[in-house]
């Protein structure tokens, strides 16, 4: 029986030294943490129960016969994040470079479909030269097979991707499908071609961390939601980010109790505005005095920073926030600010999560770039995910509500179910100026002057809106938080669904 024991034994060990303490120690030289070493940071101490590490890879061309390593280059299973289930897979670089073999696809799709049936999210830690080269067609069947559970559990459990390597060719694809993305800094990178392709194809030179770097991805694509320190920071704020998430689509997001009074006035609010229409402020601050403890956690934060989107509590349960923010192109929304933000509010009523919208826009960003760009098609996308949404939905417009942008803002048209709107809200077709020199095109500059007066004292306020019932009501500023608080006590118990069908057709 000991004998036995013994072999267990011997077996575990040779399967968690993975490619060997050389290869470990490249890893460490790189400042990356092994597969392992990850999973410790990101799960409660003790919790990771590992699955499938005896798991070899089948392939006998190239020499491969010769080396078999236990595991197969990635590290699956189950743990807890303070206290709650969930699913994960952490490659193993040093174990044929993390490359994906069918086998190690095997293993991922095996956690997945388990999550699956018990409705726990999935995180999957990206570290990997993609396919398993000697193996060819049957590694790309195992990606294939991991975009198909990644699109199955869309919708039904969390997704998130950590990208702490190498992620390249059709391998970005699965992380593009979970829900968000965190990347290292200059550690990681994703393309779908690397700089040498691109060079060879565009004669375009570029570095791999221009390509496809964290800093590139959190700016310029979006297709990051994060750009981390390193390993340790990454892995500490994905748990941080795991607590304002659902285990599923059939529950709720965890109750993390506050003593943040939720009828907390903020007098500060009061002067939040600035008295030239035309001034910004940071919507950050209102956002941040609203929130339980001032805690928000901003997603793309440097990408399309003319909208805010992320995750903060009220009274203890975790709402969306999504915000225009007149710092950054006066608040209004383009191509990327739509996209954006209409991805994020499909997570969250996806997911049960009630949005909380505050609004300062101009309108939609004009120019030949952006209607080249497809303004049309983008900006429908956060029009359609807001008025498909069925979870509560509370807006409160603080100053600017113009045109189209107005309507897409969880308006009250699009089912809003709390329209707050402060006393300096104005809503109106579009800015005074812009009004009267297209109605009185020909008048004189004073009859001009005169008329965008007259404009201004019609529009320039809330209560036209609100005498029609579009606004349900016209709050003091430094009692946002507790309107907040009181609605989504009463929204708690909605319920709202959209008519039957096989799934809808929103504007890709
Ligand atoms: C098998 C691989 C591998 C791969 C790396 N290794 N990538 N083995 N298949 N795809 C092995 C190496 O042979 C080496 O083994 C070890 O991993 C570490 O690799 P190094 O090159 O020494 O590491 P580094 O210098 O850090 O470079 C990392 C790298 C490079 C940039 C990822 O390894 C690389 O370019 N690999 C190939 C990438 C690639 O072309 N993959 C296929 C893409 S196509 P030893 O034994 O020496 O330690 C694809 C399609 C997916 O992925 C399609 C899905 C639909």
């Amino acid at each position: 029986m000991l004998k036995q024991l013994e072999e267990l034994e011997r077996r575990r060990a040779a399967a968690r030294l993975g490619g060997g303490d050389k290869r470990i120690a490249a890893q460490h030289a790189k400042g990356r943490l092994t597969a392992r070493e990850r999973l410790d940071i990101l799960l409660d101490p003790g919790s990771f129960e590992e699955l499938d590490m005896y798991v070899e890879h089948n392939c006998t061309d190239f020499g491969m016969a010769e080396t078999v390593i236990p595991g197969d280059g990635v590290v699956t299973g189950s743990g807890t994040i303070n206290g709650r289930l969930v699913f994960v897979f952490s490659q193993d670089f040093t174990v044929f470079g993390g490359s994906l073999s069918e086998r190690h696809a095997q293993k991922i799709c095996k956690i997945m479909d388990m999550a699956m049936k018990v409705g726990a999210p999935v995180i999957g830690l990206n570290d990997s030269g993609g396919a398993r080269i000697q193996e060819g067609v049957a590694s790309l069947g195992g990606y294939a097979e991991v975009f198909q559970r990644n699109v199955l559990a869309s919708g039904v459990v969390p997704q998130i991707s950590l990208i702490m390597g190498p992620c390249a060719g059709g391998a970005v694809y699965s992380p593009a499908m979970t829900d968000f993305i965190f990347m290292v800094k200059d550690s990681s990178y994703m393309f779908v071609t690397g700089p040498d392709v691109v060079k060879t194809v565009t004669n375009e030179v570029v570095t791999q961390e221009e390509l496809g770097g964290a800093i590139t991805h959190s700016t310029k694509s979006g297709v990051a939601d994060l750009a981390l320190e390193d390993d340790i920071d990454a892995l500490l704020r994905t748990r941080t980010f795991f607590d304002f998430l659902p285990l599923n689509n059939r529950e709720d997001a965890p109750f993390r109790p506050t003593s943040d009074d939720p009828l907390r006035i903020d007098n500060s609010l009061d002067t939040l505005i600035p008295d030239s229409a035309n001034k910004p402020y940071d919507m950050h601050e209102l956002i941040q005095k609203v929130a339980d403890d001032g805690e928000f956690f901003e997603l793309q934060p440097g990408h399309a920073g003319n909208i805010i989107i992320g995750f903060a509590r009220i009274e203890g349960h975790t709402v969306g926030i999504v915000a225009n923010q007149p710092m950054v192109l006066a608040g209004c929304l383009d191509i990327n600010a739509s996209k954006k933000a209409g991805r994020f509010v499909r997570f969250c009523d996806a997911f049960n999560i009630p949005i909380i919208t505050f609004v300062d826009v101009p309108g939609f960003l004009p120019g030949v770039a952006q209607e080249y760009g497809g303004i049309i098609k983008h900006g429908a996308k956060l029009l359609f995910a807001y008025a498909e949404a069925t979870v509560p939905k509370i807006t409160v417009i603080t100053r600017k509500a113009y045109g189209g942008a107005y309507d897409v803002m969880a308006s009250k048209h699009l089912r809003g179910d709390l329209n707050y709107a402060w006393p300096t809200a104005e809503i109106a077709v579009m800015g005074a100026k812009g009004a009267v020199e297209i109605i009185f095109r020909n008048q004189s500059a004073d009859e001009i002057a005169a008329r965008t007066a007259e404009y201004e004292a019609r529009f320039a306020n809330p209560f036209v809106a609100a005498a029609k019932g579009f606004i349900d009501e016209v709050i003091m500023p430094h009692s946002t938080r507790r309107r907040i608080a009181l609605g989504l006590r009463k929204l708690r118990t909605k319920t709202l669904e959209n008519p039957w069908k096989k799934h809808d057709n929103i504007p890709l």
